[in-house]
């Protein structure tokens, strides 16, 4: 014991969750050590673009940057959209963490959607080897959040996780260390903050940024109407439609609902797909131990309870879903040697 934790005092050792929305790094033997929006600030110069802002600073550029900066997601529905900003992002995570510890000797362990293509698997290895790692592993994202989520993984046991994050809903049966059955789809977080910019639009001719509209589903978004008291309200500002002044709007906890029905139903589909095609022994596992929301979109009130409606089976939030992916690809980097088989290769 105490010599385990020694040697996670002094490896090199790194796991990190490329998210479309947040980037984690877990640093063996210390825990979350970076926890980030997955946004990049530019500033365009001569000989090149040089990198201004990371995280939650570059977060809150954008739409509101001038011409000649620019804040980059390099990110798109789990994937690298943009392959240098991407590379220098995982550089910058990479140094913050590491310190002054050698770059060269890290051995990372990332995260890749379980949808992902050969291709898009191959960039995301090789913009982290070019990062400085000396060994990258990759994981695929629902085997890491159920791991993160504490389920029996290796087990003979059917575990059934669902991690909604930013840009996709990924839907896993996993036992004896390897996914049995799954589905991933390009839907998550970002789908419900363009459903809610849309409504806005239909129904209030005006026009918000993704920001407000995170807030907004943050604020009083639900995945069913208010059953009973008052039904929450907020104001929002954006740009009117029409007189093209900008002015704000009193918005109702029950059309933020409505709203998101559609992004909502394609979850719930890939959860019963995901359960159509598992086997009969497997299945009988899942009446007893139900599912497991991972991943930020699973913090979206009553969501576990609508799931739990569709599809007869016990439903629970994972106790700190937004780690849970960066948790769970630490903990298969500690013990590399007995999980090497749950790995990408
Ligand atoms: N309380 C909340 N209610 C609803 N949604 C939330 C809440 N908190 C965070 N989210 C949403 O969770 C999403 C981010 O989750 P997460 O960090 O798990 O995604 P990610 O891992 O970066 O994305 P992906 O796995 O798709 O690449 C965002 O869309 C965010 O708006
Ligand atoms: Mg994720």
């Amino acid at each position: 014991m105490v010599l385990s934790i020694m040697r996670g005092l002094f490896t090199h050792d790194i796991a990190i969750d490329l998210g479309t929305a947040n980037t984690l790094v877990y640093q063996s033997g210390g825990g979350i050590v970076f926890n980030e929006p997955t946004v990049i600030a530019v500033k365009d110069e001569r000989g090149g673009r040089r990198m201004i802002a990371i995280g939650q600073e570059a977060k809150a550029m954008l739409g509101r940057t001038p011409p000649g900066i620019e804040a980059i997601r390099p990110l798109c529905d789990g994937v690298i959209a943009d392959f240098d900003v991407a590379e220098e992002l995982i550089k910058i995570v990479m140094g913050k963490s590491l310190k002054r510890r050698g770059l060269s000797s890290a051995r990372v362990i990332i995260t890749v959607p379980s949808g992902a293509t050969e291709v898009e698997r191959r960039a995301i290895r090789e913009a982290t080897e070019n990062a400085g790692a000396r060994r990258v592993y990759l994981i695929e994202e629902p085997v890491a959040a159920a791991i993160g989520a504490d389920l029996p993984v290796t087990e003979p046991i059917a575990s059934m996780v669902v991690d909604i994050g930013g840009g996709t809903t990924e839907v896993a049966v996993i036992s004896l260390g390897g996914i049995v059955s799954s589905q991933c789809i390009r839907i998550g977080g970002n789908a419900m903050d363009a459903a809610i910019i849309s409504h806005m639009r239909r129904a209030h001719n005006l026009h918000i940024g993704e920001n407000n509209a995170e807030e907004i589903k943050i604020s009083i978004g639900s995945a069913c109407f208010p059953k009973n008291g008052e039904p929450r309200r907020m104001r929002v500002k954006g740009r009117d439609l029409v007189s093209g002044v900008p002015r704000e709007q009193e918005v109702e906890e029950g059309e933020i609902v409505g709203s998101l029905a559609e992004p909502l139903g394609a979850i719930v589909e890939a959860v019963k797909t995901t359960l159509e095609h598992t086997v009969p022994e497997l299945a009988a596992d899942m009446v007893e131990r139900g599912m497991v929301l991972t991943g930020g979109g699973g913090l979206l009130p009553n969501l576990d309870e609508v799931l739990s409606y569709a599809t007869g089976l016990p439903t629970t939030v994972a106790t700190d879903p937004l780690i849970c992916g960066a948790m769970g690809a630490g903990r298969t980097l500690e013990r590399i040697g007995k999980l090497k088989h749950m790995l990408v290769h």
